[in-house]
């Protein structure tokens, strides 16, 4: 199921190692006008610098629009957008050894072993470069109405002390290993009362899109207090308005927006591909093996996953604004 939203329909499509990956965008509006600025600015911070905990694969992320933009302004119903991948390097993949915590093992149960998982195939995270160009036209939809999407680094391996996060990674990245945590992904401005409980409420939609990210394996929204005494947002009046007066609820109750800012937390597992050596499985001699990764990795994705939480929630808050 490459497909997300039902108004604003956007697939990706693409392999991490086959010549592209890209993205169909049905049902913007059409007279849109692209800000070019922010967009790039957007995909420039789920890119790898290359440098630190993130991976040496880098790649321009250059989008080479096929058709539905011309002159920055959105003129068909399709938008189609690919991105060429220059950097891949497949020697260092042995189709028959299943990496642990990736999705090879799972993949290769399913689909048998014609499957192309080189470099993680289709769940690489290289497939959130078209996932964050569909976000960010989606972003400035929203920023249009009010409507803001933002997130940081909540914690990595158990510190929330941002001033000692680079640190844990580069540790991770020297002992061969890597690490995860959790981002804060807060959206603002969204209008009460959207949401259609109970399977297509606001959780439902919102958690679909964001567990749709490679490497994130859990989605809380709101606190989840010992007590509904610390727990229950009480409710008062201001500037002549009833409102919660907290937002222990994160925005949700019953599935459905209730004004206050929408926030939730993402657990981000640590990136499968490592160098410390692994027991697998040769899939084609069934003989144990151990597995030494010699491809090139992202040590720790957290930074990398921000702009595409973003753009998942911008995209599913967008969907739902166009009656979808
Ligand atoms: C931006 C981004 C970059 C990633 N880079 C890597 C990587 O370099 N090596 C790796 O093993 N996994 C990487 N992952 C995670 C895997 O794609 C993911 O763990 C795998 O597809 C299995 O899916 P699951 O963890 O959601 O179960 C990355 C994920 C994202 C979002």
């Amino acid at each position: 199921m490459n497909t997300l939203g039902n108004k604003l329909r956007v697939t990706l499509f693409g392999q991490s190692h086959a010549p592209f990956v890209g993205v169909s965008i049905e049902g913007l509006p059409v007279g849109m006008r692209v800000d070019d600025e922010q967009l790039t600015a957007f995909l420039a911070r789920r890119r790898s610098s290359g440098k630190g905990a993130q991976t040496s694969r880098v790649e321009t992320d250059e989008p080479r629009v096929l058709c539905g933009i011309r002159d920055g302004i959105v003129c068909g119903d399709t938008v189609a957008v690919i991105f060429g991948n220059a950097n891949a390097d497949s020697s260092a993949y042995d189709a028959a050894l299943p990496r642990p915590g990736h999705a090879d093992f799972a993949a290769l149960m399913k689909y048998g072993k014609d499957f192309d998982l080189r470099g993680g195939g289709p769940f690489s995270g290289r497939l959130t470069l078209p996932l964050c160009y569909a976000g960010a036209l989606a972003v400035q939809i929203l920023n249009g109405k009010g409507i803001t999407v933002e997130s940081r680094i909540l914690s990595v391996a158990g510190e929330t002390d941002a001033g000692r996060f680079d640190e844990i990674m580069m540790n991770a990245r020297e002992n061969g290993d890597s690490v995860g945590g959790e981002i804060a992904l807060t959206i603002r401005g969204v209008p009460a009362g959207m949401g259609e409980p109970p399977f297509a409420g606001m959780e439902n939609r919102l958690s679909a899109a964001l567990f749709g990210i490679p490497a994130v394996k859990g989605v809380e929204f709101g606190d989840t207090k010992a007590y509904g005494s610390e727990n229950n947002d009480a409710y008062g009046i201001r500037d002549g308005r009833a409102v919660p007066l907290t937002n222990h609820a994160g925005g949700i109750l019953g599935g459905i927006t209730t004004g206050a800012d929408i926030t939730a937390v993402l657990k981000v597992k640590p990136v499968p591909s490592i160098a410390k050596p692994q027991q697998t499985v040769n899939m084609e001699t069934l003989t144990e093996e151990t597995l030494c990764i010699r491809g090139r990795h992202d040590a720790c994705i957290l930074p990398r996953v921000l702009p595409c939480a973003e753009a998942a929630a911008a995209l599913v808050i967008c969907d739902m604004l166009l009656g979808g």
